[in-house]
């Protein structure tokens, strides 16, 4: 099948032929519709989860999918070959992947049916990015009334977490570069939405004693941490240790690595199937144009970047 791999270790991903997956007992294989583009997909490209991953090369890039299940593994109940499915490749070693013609995930907890009223490249942006969000605002004890400032929150899993904040009742300062970034937060259902070229004068205006909560996305935390109030929480999807935080002898810091149990797909699904929770996708792009996407991924981007592939 064709995929989008590293073929060896300290090699550069490309486009490669290579052995079709089959699902090991507890597994379902997935013929691939639309895979998107996250954060990992770059760690792993650049050689950066050497060291927190096993290696099984040829390692194929990709995490988040929508797709159609094409075999079951023993022991899985439930789903069937033909359902239509999104999720997460999240297995504790890198080998199987997105970006390929076929994948392979755990039945419970990597997958579930998708939703009918998405697109494959809504459901491809849904289940890594969604998981990430929801346990972001698990980490935000009573969110209700509280000012939560999100930094980065045009991403895919900001623009999932500014809906579930708000829904949750926090006050949601939201930044974006652009004016449809911005404009977008507001539908989405932010408070505030505000330029990050002026963070600390916007944030200021709006919350002069300060936000009770920071949720880094995207920049340096560095620039913000300032803005939060003593003893409020400074969290993170992007910094993994506590002692990476700053002013954490202020702030209580809140490192995120979102996972995709079960729970969280069957609470993303339901939102989103019943149109509480918008799923927005900046972009497509052919599976040729993998290289194209990652180089765009992360610059004024609204929603995911996804890749076709069925
Ligand atoms: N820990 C985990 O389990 C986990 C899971 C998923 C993702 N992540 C990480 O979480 C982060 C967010 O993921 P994502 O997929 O939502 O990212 P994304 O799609 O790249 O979105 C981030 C957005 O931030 C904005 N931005 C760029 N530079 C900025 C800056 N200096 N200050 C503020 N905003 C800026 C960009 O839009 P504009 O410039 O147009 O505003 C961009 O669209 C990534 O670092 C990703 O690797 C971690």
């Amino acid at each position: 099948m064709k995929a989008f791999a590293v073929g060896a270790q300290g090699e550069q991903p490309a486009h490669l032929e290579i052995d079709t997956p089959e699902p090991d007992p507890g597994e379902v294989r997935v013929r691939v519709t639309a895979a998107s583009v996250n954060g990992f997909d770059l760690a792993v490209a650049a050689g950066w989860m050497a060291g927190f991953f096993e290696h099984r090369y040829p390692v194929v890039l990709g995490r988040e999918f929508a797709g159609v299940v094409d075999a079951v593994g023993e022991g899985v109940s439930g789903i069937d070959v033909g359902d239509r499915v999104l999720g997460v490749v999240s297995k504790p070693f890198l080998r199987e992947g997105a970006f390929a013609e076929y994948t392979t995930a755990y039945a419970d907890g990597g997958l579930i049916g998708a939703p009918e009223i998405l697109t494959d490249s809504e459901a491809a942006s849904l289940a890594h990015t969604g998981s990430t969000a929801l346990a972001i605002l698990a980490s935000i004890p009573e969110p209700e009334g509280k000012k939560v400032l999100v930094v980065g929150a045009t991403g895919g899993v900001g623009t999932l977490f500014v809906q579930l904040a708000s829904a949750a009742g926090a006050e949601v300062i939201a930044t974006g570069r652009t004016v449809d970034g911005r404009e977008l937060l507001s539908e989405l259902g932010a408070a505030h939405s505000v330029d990050y070229a002026t963070l600390e004068a916007s944030v200021r205006e709006i919350a002069p004693d300060g936000v009770d909560v920071a949720v880094h996305l995207k920049g340096d935390p560095g620039e913000f941490a300032s803005l939060v109030k003593d003893g409020g929480l400074l969290i993170s999807s992007v910094l993994y240790s506590p002692d990476m935080f700053p002013d954490a002898d202020r702030l209580t810091p809140v490192p995120i690595a979102g996972y995709p149990s079960a729970e969280a797909l069957e609470r993303l699904t339901g939102l989103a199937g019943s149109g509480e929770l918008r799923v927005i996708v900046d972009r497509e792009h052919s599976f040729d144009e993998i290289g194209q996407a990652f180089g765009e991924y992360g610059h004024e981007t609204i929603g995911n970047i996804v890749i076709r592939i069925g």
